[in-house]
């Protein structure tokens, strides 16, 4: 690209990660309150608006296009996006991918590959019926492996994400990565982050992830793997089962000096990092001034992009590091 995107640290953004719902069909227990109030939907981007969006961050070199939510298949009409970006790979674009629940894959599966995707993200944080339900509070897991299972005869690869938690499913973390390995799938852990008022204690849910680490690397050869996908997982190779194993860990390890990556919001909202508020507003650069005010606002972007979060979890701070929840900022 002519203009690449760099920011005041020197870091390249290439990946850029659109939510285009911030409401779910789920109701997470670390994610989501039980009764939450969603964004307006006139409020909404149109497919029109987040083309154009993301056709600004291609000719400025984004490789990597993700999208999220919320859930982004149960928004309205979803695929026609799908293929319209899709029909961008090759031209710019590197890869198309989606971070999904599961809930609603079945039936869009075929369409995902026929329109480009070929790697996905499932949000999954056990394999038993009663604690799904419990976690996801409105989910039914036969949904998600059926999604699953319509995924791969699609073709796709697919990635297992499993926000990691003491006392709610720490003791599936070995279960769940036989598995998704014996499936020929990916698993990644997560530490859960301060994101937003959930009514859960964090404090107590909190797993860090080097201890898990070291605890696995007792009982499984675990091989460093260099393995980048352009996401802040760090990979470990499982001799045992010969698959794959990520740790992302925003809590324990701080991975921000790589950050590749912005965020835009279902509103237009340009967020520069998910741990801070640093934003801009590119709905309205937009409609206000078109392509111009659309690349003078990326500037801008790259001159207040912060150089990291910093997350604490405390129970003397009661109140979330930041207000939004993952669902408005996209994961
Ligand atoms: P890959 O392309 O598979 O590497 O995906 P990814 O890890 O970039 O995407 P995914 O949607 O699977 O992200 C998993 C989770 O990682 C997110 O939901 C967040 O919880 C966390 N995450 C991703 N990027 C960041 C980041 O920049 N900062 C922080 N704190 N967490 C992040
Ligand atoms: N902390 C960590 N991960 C979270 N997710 C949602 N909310 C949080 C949080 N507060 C995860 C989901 C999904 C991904 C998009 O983000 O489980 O895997
Ligand atoms: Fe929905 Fe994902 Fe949040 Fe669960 S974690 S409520 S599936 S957006």
């Amino acid at each position: 690209p002519s203009r690449p995107l760099i920011d005041r640290f020197g870091r390249r953004i290439s990946y850029l990660r659109i939510s285009v719902t911030d409401r779910c069909d789920f109701r997470c227990v670390y994610c989501m309150a039980e009764d939450m109030t969603f964004l307006p939907k006139k409020e909404v981007l149109s497919f029109e608006e987040i083309e154009a969006i993301a056709g600004a961050f291609i000719a400025r070199g984004t490789t990597k296009i993700r999208l999220t939510g919320g859930e982004p298949l149960v928004r309205r009409d979803i695929m026609d996006l799908v293929r319209s970006l899709g029909a961008r790979i090759g031209s710019g674009l590197d890869e198309l991918t989606i971070t999904t629940n599961g809930s609603q894959l079945a039936r869009h599966a075929d369409g995902l590959f026929a329109a480009g995707v070929r790697r996905i993200n499932v949000s999954l944080d056990t394999l038993d019926a009663d604690r799904f339900a419990a976690i996801t509070r409105r989910g039914r897991i036969a949904d998600v492996l059926a999604g699953i299972a319509a995924a791969q005869a699609a073709g796709l690869a697919i990635k297992i994400n499993m926000v990691a938690m003491r006392g709610l499913n720490e003791d599936e973390i070995e279960p769940m990565m036989a598995w998704a390995h014996a499936g020929g799938m990916g698993l990644t852990l997560i530490e859960g982050m301060p994101l937003g008022e959930v009514g859960m204690d964090r404090v107590d849910a909190y797993l860090p992830l080097r201890e898990l680490h070291d605890r696995l690397a007792r009982r499984y050869t675990l091989t460093r793997l260099d393995k980048r996908t352009g996401g802040p997982a760090r990979y470990v190779h499982v001799a045992e089962t010969g698959g794959t194993l990520g740790f992302i860990t925003p809590m324990s390890h701080n991975f921000c000096e790589s950050c590749n990556r912005v965020r835009l919001t279902a509103t237009g909202q340009l967020f520069l990092c998910l741990g801070q508020d640093d934003q801009v507003n590119l709905r309205d650069a937009w409609r206000d001034g078109g392509p111009a005010a659309l690349d003078a606002a990326l500037d801008h972007a790259m001159l207040i992009k912060p150089k990291g979060h910093d997350f604490v979890l405390d129970r003397t701070r009661p109140e979330p590091a930041v207000a939004r929840h993952m669902s408005v900022t996209g994961g």
